[in-house]
């Protein structure tokens, strides 16, 4: 009788609100990746899917959260490239396995990362960006949103290719470190694309090069790395859906399908395309290929990490 309460529990899911923890402030990629699917995905459920941002220590609070909670199907986590992944090199006591203690459901988005400084640094293109950073770097104020997150991981990167130590200054998420860089607070961050395309377009920042091997549609004039006399700086991250263990999988399938559907769907596809996502094909996409994808972004950025620290 239990057996059959219980799968009869599951084929009735979901019966109420989702809620979706973005381990990051309001407005920043996180946030506004989850924003977008989360949307398309509540209508295909039928429920409501609630994003509740639980923010600090670089995305792991959240993530740590997320492994704890009822494994039931009702609170899921936008995670990404630094939670379930770099964060393990990078804290010693992490309260969660990426690998172990998460369903992952599927890969929501690929981000590029872009190489970004306030309207008025003194530099005209990535050579004198670089030139600049390591003739003044210690002076210089480097936004990133918590030791493990995406902005710090790429930009200890960063550091480490030019050799230099800049003030390292931690925000909540790249939402406020953004709202920092505009204001001229803060010198330079390493940040996903999502979160800056928006910027970039309206001239309040300026980006001197994509880490990743092509030019973005959206961000034509913006060079690559390689393009701009630093090949050695390859970065691109991604956000995907994750369950707590033991999740029953006829609920992760089910997230699994939604988050299919709003990959396919036109008006998802715009909004992630129009702010510079890579949108990961049929191949890429369930629980199988993200299970794949963590195991390989722990083995990529631990020694990276390890090197650079
Ligand atoms: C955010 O949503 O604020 C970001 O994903 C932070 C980061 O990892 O750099």
């Amino acid at each position: 009788v239990a057996t059959f309460g219980a799968a009869q529990a599951q084929s009735d899911y979901p019966k109420r609100n989702i809620t979706m923890i973005v381990p990051f402030a309001a407005g920043g990629p996180t946030d506004v990746v989850a924003r977008i699917v989360s949307d398309h995905m509540a209508r295909t459920l039928g429920q409501t899917i609630l994003i509740e941002n639980v923010v600090g220590a670089g995305g792991t609070t959240g993530a740590g959260r997320a492994a704890r909670a009822s494994n039931d199907g009702y609170t899921v986590i936008m995670g990404h490239m630094g939670t379930h992944a770099a964060a393990v090199a990078l804290y010693a006591n992490l309260s969660y396995k990426p690998d172990v203690d998460f369903e992952p459901v599927g890969l929501a988005a690929g981000t590029p990362i872009l190489i970004l400084t306030k309207k008025d640094f003194p530099a005209k293109d990535l050579k004198e960006f670089v030139a600049y950073v390591k003739a003044n770097n210690t002076k210089l104020n480097m936004a990133h949103a918590g030791v493990g997150s995406v902005s710090h991981t790429t930009c200890l990167l960063l550091s480490s290719i030019l050799q230099v130590k800049p003030i390292a200054v931690p925000f909540n998420g790249t939402g406020p470190a953004m709202n920092a860089l505009v204001g001229g607070q803060v010198d330079y961050m390493c940040d996903q694309i999502v979160n800056a395309v928006p910027q970039i377009q309206a001239g309040t920042i300026r980006a001197f090069a994509i880490g990743t091997p092509e030019r973005s549609p959206v961000l034509p004039d913006v060079p690559t790395t390689t393009e701009a006399g630093l090949p050695q700086y390859q970065a691109s991250a991604w956000n995907a859906v994750f369950a707590p263990k033991g999740t029953p999988k006829e609920v992760t399938q089910k997230l699994a399908d939604a988050l299919d559907k709003a990959l396919d769907d036109p008006a998802v596809r715009k909004r992630l395309l129009d702010l510079g996502s890579d949108i990961p094909g049929k191949d890429r996409r369930g629980p199988q290929a993200l299970g794949t994808l963590v195991k390989g972004e722990i083995d990529k950025w631990t020694p990276i990490i390890k090197a650079n620290m």
